[in-house]
């Protein structure tokens, strides 16, 4: 890619640290899969020390930013204008289970608007980034979304929610809407890897709502600077880092995934 700003740069090494940490105590977990107990307790506490290492590099570089982080939620910066908004581990469940497919996602924010993000896959050492303005990129190389404009070749990917959500039995009916219409919808279980992969043009489009704003922030920037739409599903005029109902399409299919996951 084009050179790093210096807060993007602050954002990639951040992540590489807390990276080579997880994926250390991810060979760990394995090892803790025949215990009775499970490795609950033990992948709860790396989460934490993640957010903490994140914590520690980027509030070193930028002391007067805010910060907003899944484990240790808000606090407000001195400088009023910029704030990290952070999730040390995007895949909780996959990482618990062995899966590996989860990232640390961090994004940064100036005055309400997304400047820059970047999502770190460090099992399969890829890097999503992107600043405002200045394209996405994963690895280096430039990311656009996918071409296809017919919906019966298009993949998607979505979060099913599990364990009583209330979003449950709305998602099972964009399921139904959708599934007949398109080539599969995946269901792997990192949101913001989701958004990356839509960025990258592996899939098609994605929505799930419910999510946070951790989930979803640098994945939103990295789709839009690689050309793709991102909106809130039920309201044209609403910011879905507010709402938490996010869907991101390529240019082609955006309007009708949404018709789709109005319908209710
Ligand atoms: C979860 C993942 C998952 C999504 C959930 C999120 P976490 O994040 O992104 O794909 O379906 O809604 O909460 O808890 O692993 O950081």
């Amino acid at each position: 890619m084009a050179t790093a700003s210096p807060n993007l740069a602050v954002m990639i090494a951040a992540a590489r640290k807390a990276g080579r940490r997880l994926v250390r105590d991810f060979g760990e977990v394995e090892n803790l899969q025949v215990s009775r107990k499970g490795p609950g307790d033990f992948v709860s506490n790396a989460d934490r020390k993640a957010e903490e290492t994140l914590r520690e590099e980027l509030m070193r570089a930028r002391p007067a930013y805010g910060w907003l982080g899944e484990e240790t939620g808000e606090a407000a910066g001195t400088d009023g204008l910029n704030r990290w908004i952070v999730d040390p581990l995007d895949g909780t469940t996959n990482f618990l289970h062995g899966l590996p497919h989860w990232a640390i996602s961090i994004a940064l924010e100036r005055k309400g608007e997304l400047t820059a993000g970047v999502i770190f896959d460090p099992v399969k050492d890829e890097i999503f980034v992107a600043e405002k303005g200045g394209g996405a990129y994963l690895n280096d190389r430039r990311l656009r979304v996918s071409g296809r404009r017919d919906m019966s070749e298009m993949l998607f990917a979505t979060g099913v929610p599990f364990m009583g959500s209330a979003n449950l039995p709305r998602t099972l009916t964009d399921l139904a809407h959708l599934m007949p219409r398109c080539a599969g919808v995946r269901r792997l279980g990192s949101a913001s890897l989701d958004l990356a992969y839509v960025a990258a043009g592996r899939y098609d489009g994605f929505w799930e709502r419910g999510i946070n704003a951790w989930d979803m922030a640098a994945g939103v920037l990295i789709v839009r600077e690689a050309g793709g739409i991102v909106r809130d599903i039920d309201a044209d005029d609403a910011d879905p880092l507010e709402t938490g109902a996010v869907m991101a399409a390529n240019a082609e299919v955006a309007d009708s995934l949404q018709a789709l996951l109005r319908r209710g």
